[in-house]
């Protein structure tokens, strides 16, 4: 247990430097299953942060709901700081330990490539943040267009169905 407490406070200090400096992150192994557990719960938390920002995008992309830029802009700026937290929740490698995930193995055989989709992500968010800025509407439709790309363009490479 106390080795536990070790790593969880050494990978949140990581974090903290690697969020705080813009570091590319660096892939650490899971101690043991209770941390690969934990860390896997996590991430997939990260995510389901990253589809509640989605959701009204996408209804509003879809003519479902009226475009709000305020509710625009606010999850613009939440799936850009998701986005931030992405690589460091994912740099924990679990692929030792039997854990319940949609998460591929081949995102830490080559993390440096997985971090590229994540970046699209943000660059596709903070284009929705500069579109609401500019008060261009005629833009939202395909700037929420290019978020959804980026889900999709990662989930084909790194998420199993
Ligand atoms: C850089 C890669 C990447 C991007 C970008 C990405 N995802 Fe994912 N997503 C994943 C991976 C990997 C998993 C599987 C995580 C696991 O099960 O451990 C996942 C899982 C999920 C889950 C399931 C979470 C759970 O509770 O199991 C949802 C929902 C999701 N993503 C939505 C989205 C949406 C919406 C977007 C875009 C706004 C998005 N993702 C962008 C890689 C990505």
């Amino acid at each position: 247990m106390k080795l536990f407490n070790k790593v969880i406070i050494s990978s949140v200090a990581l974090s903290a430097f690697t969020f705080g400096t813009a570091v590319a992150a660096e892939v650490t192994e899971a101690a043991n299953q209770k941390h690969a557990n934990a860390v896997t719960q996590y991430r997939q938390a990260v995510f389901q942060l990253v589809r509640s920002n989605m959701g009204p995008l996408g209804g509003m992309a879809k003519g479902a709901l009226p475009f709000d830029e305020s509710v625009m802009k606010t999850n613009a700026v939440r799936l850009e700081q998701l986005a931030d937290m992405m690589a460091d929740y994912l740099a924990v490698d679990t692929r030792k330990f039997d854990v319940d995930t949609g998460a591929k193995d081949e995102i830490w055989a080559d993390f440096p490539a997985f971090e590229k989709k994540v970046a699209a992500l943000k660059t596709a968010a903070q284009g929705l943040k500069s579109a609401v800025e500019a008060g261009d509407e005629s833009a939202y439709r395909g700037a929420i267009g290019k978020i959804g790309a980026s889900c999709k363009s990662c989930h084909d490479d790194y998420k199993q169905d």
